[in-house]
């Protein structure tokens, strides 16, 4: 028998990412791949990509400078090892990387995963394989399940992708580009998925897409069905506990969302709305087509529905043209809406994008500073958010032993990290926990002995997109 061939996926960005490296793995098994935790001993070595900022995507090219070493020294110890770019700086730059990286052997976009196996036997006998075609079939059909003992590894909370792409063309970004146009998948497929993954042990499930409230999958109505429907039926799976999607557009949260909010208790009161900036001229500019006025509107939407729900953003500081006015109006909308957490970016401009040719551009330095002082504002609600949990009884879904000896670590409603001193039996348990103190975002606390309230719990972090 031929031993397995060991197979070890880097994945950078959104959780979308994370998903598609499962699903590669699961493709993989299928031809006696075994994950590896570590490069050094892999045969087959793939970087899933982000391309979201600049940063992002030149981290790929450093990356690949130190699996040249690794590749050469297991050559000269008579060892192949394969090296393949996966993810959005594949579908970006595809042709580039097979100039720039002659160590790669496969480049595949995120739509062809697929292909994978195919690839790699063209690599082996061609040297270099590239894929990044949008093919018209679905890729959500032709990739395998997940295997039973794939699905215990990945523990009490999964993501499953139910659509993909995105059709805003938000200026700064590249996500319509690498990702393709917006697709859904049809609601049974996702119901097979989440009931499997409950089987398992999973208790919560994070619905994700680049733009996942624009879902409109087929229904087994015949029907298009929103997100807000596709969370109720999800709702009434056995075994799933908590709901979150991620991530959204403020324009797309129709009523369906609302009502699920207002009436799922397994559905997680804290949503990720990413708002950009809190100026009109530079949303507009920017393209998001709504105003901060029509944001706040939405934002009292959802609190309307469930008043214990908090939001979470994102920002780009320094968009072309931004003067400090727009973003004292961004500071302002911050501090009007209060958020639970929030990540803040300096704009970085992607070639292809509308807003790379703006002119305008805002010097480092003042984005710099902005930066600083968007982070500070932010960090200081988050702060206050989570001082807040003291002294509280909240919800929290154990995930898994922590660090420290005899401490199990789950999340509470809101996604924060809390700890108590427990057995590992109520891994995968929902328990009340009366939250004492708080470590840098952790909250410590201890059991509660009151009963589990039918109120909920938690939400997932990001995010390309939307
Ligand atoms: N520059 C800086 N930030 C960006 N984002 C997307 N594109 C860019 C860009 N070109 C941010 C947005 C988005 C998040 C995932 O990344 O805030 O919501
Ligand atoms: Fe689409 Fe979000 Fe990118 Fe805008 S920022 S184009 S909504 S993925």
């Amino acid at each position: 028998m031929t031993p397995p061939r060991k197979l070890h996926i880097k994945s950078y960005g959104c959780q979308m990412n994370v998903y598609d490296a499962q699903r590669m793995v699961d493709t993989l098994a299928g031809e006696g791949f075994v994950e590896t935790a570590s490069a050094d001993d892999a045969d087959l070595v793939i970087l899933n990509t982000c391309h979201i900022r600049e940063k992002a995507s030149e981290k790929v090219y450093s990356e690949l400078g130190r699996l040249r070493v690794m590749k050469d020294e297991a050559a000269r110890n008579g060892r192949q090892m394969n090296i393949a770019v996966a993810g959005c700086v594949a579908q970006a730059e595809g042709e580039e990387i097979i100039r720039r990286a002659p160590v790669v052997d496969v480049v595949v976009g995120p739509q062809s995963y697929h292909h994978l196996p195919q690839l790699l036997a063209k690599a082996k006998r061609d040297g270099r394989a590239l894929e990044t075609e949008f093919p018209v079939q679905d890729k959500f059909g032709f990739l395998p399940p997940p295997k039973p003992d794939a699905i215990r590894s990945r523990g009490i909370s999964a993501f499953v992708t139910v659509q993909e792409g995105c059709d805003k063309f938000c200026t700064f970004c590249v996500v319509p580009y690498t990702r393709g146009a917006e697709v859904s998948r049809p609601v049974a497929k996702i119901i097979d998925d989440v009931t499997r993954l409950a089987d398992h042990g999973v208790r919560e499930i994070t619905l994700i897409g680049q733009n996942v409230n624009a879902y409109h999958g087929d229904g087994p109505d015949g029907r298009a069905w929103p997100l807000g429907k596709l969370l109720h039926r999800l709702a009434d799976i056995p075994g799933i506990a908590r709901l979150r999607y991620s991530t959204s557009h403020p324009n797309d949260v129709d009523d369906s969302l609302i009502a699920a909010h207002r009436d799922l208790c397994e559905l997680m009161p804290f949503v990720h709305l990413p708002v950009q900036s809190g100026s009109d001229r530079i949303l507009s500019a920017m393209n998001r087509r709504h105003t901060a006025a029509e944001y706040h509107a939405v934002i009292d939407r959802f609190r309307a529905a469930r008043q214990d729900i908090a939001f979470s953003s994102d920002f780009i500081v320094g968009f072309p043209g931004e003067t400090e006015e727009d973003f004292s109006a961004t500071l302002a909308l911050v501090t009007q809406i209060g958020y639970a957490a929030a990540y803040s970016f300096k704009y970085s401009p992607r070639p292809g994008t509308p807003a790379a040719d703006m002119p305008e551009m805002v010097s480092a330095g003042e984005m710099d500073e902005r930066l600083e002082r968007l982070q500070q504002l932010i960090d200081s609600q988050q702060s206050a958010f989570n001082l807040a949990a003291i002294g509280s009884t909240v919800d929290v879904l154990f995930e898994r032993p922590a660090r420290k000896e005899g401490q199990i670590v789950g999340r509470t409603a809101y996604l924060q990290p809390a700890h108590v001193m427990a057995s590992p039996d109520i891994i995968g348990q929902i328990r009340p926990v009366s939250i004492e103190s708080l470590e840098r975002y952790s909250l410590l606390g201890r059991l509660a002995s009151r009963p589990i309230a039918s109120a909920p719990s938690a939400h997932s972090q990001i995010s390309t997109g939307a």
